[in-house]
């Protein structure tokens, strides 16, 4: 029996006594191979949860739990021990850590037993476990719906790719998105290291995150991210429309960490920087999918009136089958070539005859085929006949949704959903919320595109901005080629190659059609 002094101390947490949820669950640690700081902190992070883990072992021990050895290893240590226990259990670590997530000892199965009569081979292991699933590389190879298993980890790295994003480093916020990527593509949710070999881009710091995670059910780089004032501030003056990462940080370096801040700071605020500040509550909100087929239904009786025959798409999230977005994307064009020319003024004037524009910026179309193909490197912008802009919708019955609807808000980070709680809470006064308004304001971008463009133009619009960063990495580096939302140019032949439907371009690019509800990577 342990010593009872002893035993207080075990279910003591940092001088706070703890209450043992699960007595007759008497768990020991074992430490060869753990190491002893490692132990300690599992064995801390156990009782904190309401389980019973013992310093010493004994006979009252009945799960033992061993991390990096063979189960031949760790028999031979229980045997040395001379305890007449012999049903006790030997379980490896991802026993314990997968109980530790859900609070309580879970039910054990093959996986969390340690195989014994088994040589492990620990300089080996990678090869010895088999390799659990086969991503291939570029997210433009595989099918990624929107059912993610894995929004545990996801949710953390796509956060912590944003913080880079807002902190200028594109090439650390582009890793955490392609390791995020990866973890949408998988078929369940992942609970251990191991399940994670051979699979590609994820990174030593993105497996750190991952590792955090399945261990401790948080990741502390997480959640420092979301406590700093830093970040707190630069995401509240990004989701000000016409605000970027730049501006912000310069505003954040004069102090300025709220809308109060912005407005009291005389600085002089930019067409729409001012509509974005106007409009901040309700651009924050997610536009639903009703919102945007009204928003489809007038768009096209503006379109139609104005050049009859010309044809609308929904492009964006909405057509990757997404329930709820930050916009509304269309693509505008018309079977025959030239008819489209003059066509996004003819709209323009339409929409705001009926009062239907809050904010409206036009771009002209700036594309020029180039006979020796195009620049080098491609750029990402597209030229094409563009129109950003803000539009009254009337609410009529309609009801806005929460956060992430769709979602099994359970498998986030609690602190994430706090984050974004606190979000929503702080970031609005109550004179932008305007809750009697009988309208609210949403963000839709119309594209026109002539309709020899029109395939390249839909694919590139219709995302996710991951997908077409992949098409486009994909068709440099494999095909030599170079893709963008007007054209493909293959750079061997020295020839654009033309195409009328999406599965054309991707049979260019050597790639099986991959459908736009599964390009949500
Ligand atoms: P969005 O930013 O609208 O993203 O760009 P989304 O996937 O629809 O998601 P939410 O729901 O609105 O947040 C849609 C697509 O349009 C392309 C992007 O690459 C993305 O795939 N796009 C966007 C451009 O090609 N050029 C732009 O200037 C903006
Ligand atoms: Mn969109």
């Amino acid at each position: 029996m342990v010593p009872l002094k002893r035993r207080k101390v075990c279910g003591a947490v940092s001088g706070r006594e703890t209450t043992v949820k699960f007595p007759h669950v008497v768990i020991y640690l074992l430490e060869r191979k753990m190491g002893a700081s490692r132990r300690a902190f599992l064995s801390q992070l156990g009782r904190k949860n309401g389980f019973r883990v013992e310093d010493d072992f004994s006979d009252n021990v009945t799960h033992v739990i061993s991390e990096n050895n063979s189960g031949d290893e760790a028999r031979t240590w229980l045997d040395l021990q001379q305890k007449g226990n012999v049903t006790v259990k030997l379980l490896d670590i991802c026993w314990y850590t997968e109980s530790m997530r859900l609070g309580c000892p879970v039910e054990i199965l093959d996986k969390h037993k340690l195989q014994e009569g088994q040589k492990f081979q620990e300089e080996s292991v990678e090869f010895s476990v088999p390799v659990e699933f086969s991503v291939p590389s570029y997210a433009c190879q595989r099918r990624t719906s929107l059912e993610n298993h894995n929004t545990n980890f996801t949710d953390a790295l796509s956060l912590l790719a944003e913080n880079a994003e807002l902190n200028n480093e594109d090439g650390r916020a582009v890793a955490f998105q392609r390791a995020a990527a990866v973890l949408k593509a998988l078929p369940v949710k992942v609970t251990s290291m191991t399940q994670l070999q051979g699979l590609p881009c994820l990174g030593q710091h993105s497996q750190r995150v991952i590792k955090d995670i399945i261990e401790n059910g948080v990741s502390s780089e997480v959640e420092s991210t979301i406590n700093s004032e830093r970040f707190k501030a630069l995401k509240l003056l990004t989701g000000i429309f016409g605000v970027g990462a730049k501006t912000a940080d310069r505003w954040f370096r004069e102090g300025i960490q709220n809308l109060t801040q912005l407005e009291n700071s005389g600085h002089d605020l930019n067409r729409a920087q001012q509509a974005g500040l106007e409009h901040y509550y309700d651009l924050n909100q997610p536009v639903t999918k009703a919102e945007a087929e009204i928003i489809g239904d007038i768009v096209k009786k503006a379109v139609h009136d104005v050049l009859p025959g010309s044809e609308i798409t929904l492009t964006g999230g909405f057509r990757r089958g997404k329930i709820s977005g930050h916009d509304v994307d269309f693509l505008i064009t018309h079977p025959d070539e030239g008819k489209e020319v003059g066509l996004m003024a003819k709209v323009v004037s339409w929409l705001t005859a009926q009062g239907l524009l809050l904010y409206q910026k036009t771009t002209r179309n700036s594309y020029l085929e180039n006979e020796e193909g195009p620049a080098q490197p491609p750029s990402n912008i597209d030229r094409f006949e563009r129109c950003l802009s803000i539009f009254k919708l009337e609410k009529k019955e309609m009801h806005s949704i929460r956060l992430h609807p769709g979602t099994q808000s359970s498998d986030r980070e609690p602190a994430i959903i706090e984050h974004l709680q606190h979000f929503q809470a702080n970031s609005f006064s109550n004179s932008q919320m305007r809750p009697n308004r009988t309208w609210r304001a949403v963000r839709v971008d119309l594209v026109v595109s002539p309709i020899s463009q029109f395939a390249f133009a839909v694919l590139g619009w219709t995302g996710s901005k991951l997908f077409e960063r992949e098409l486009r990495r994909w068709a440099g580096q494999v095909k030599s080629m170079s893709l963008s939302s007007h054209a493909l140019y293959d750079s061997k032949q020295c020839k654009y190659l033309r195409a009328t439907s999406e599965e054309e371009i991707f049979a260019h690019l050597g790639l099986e059609f991959i459908p736009p509800k599964e390009r949500n990577a």
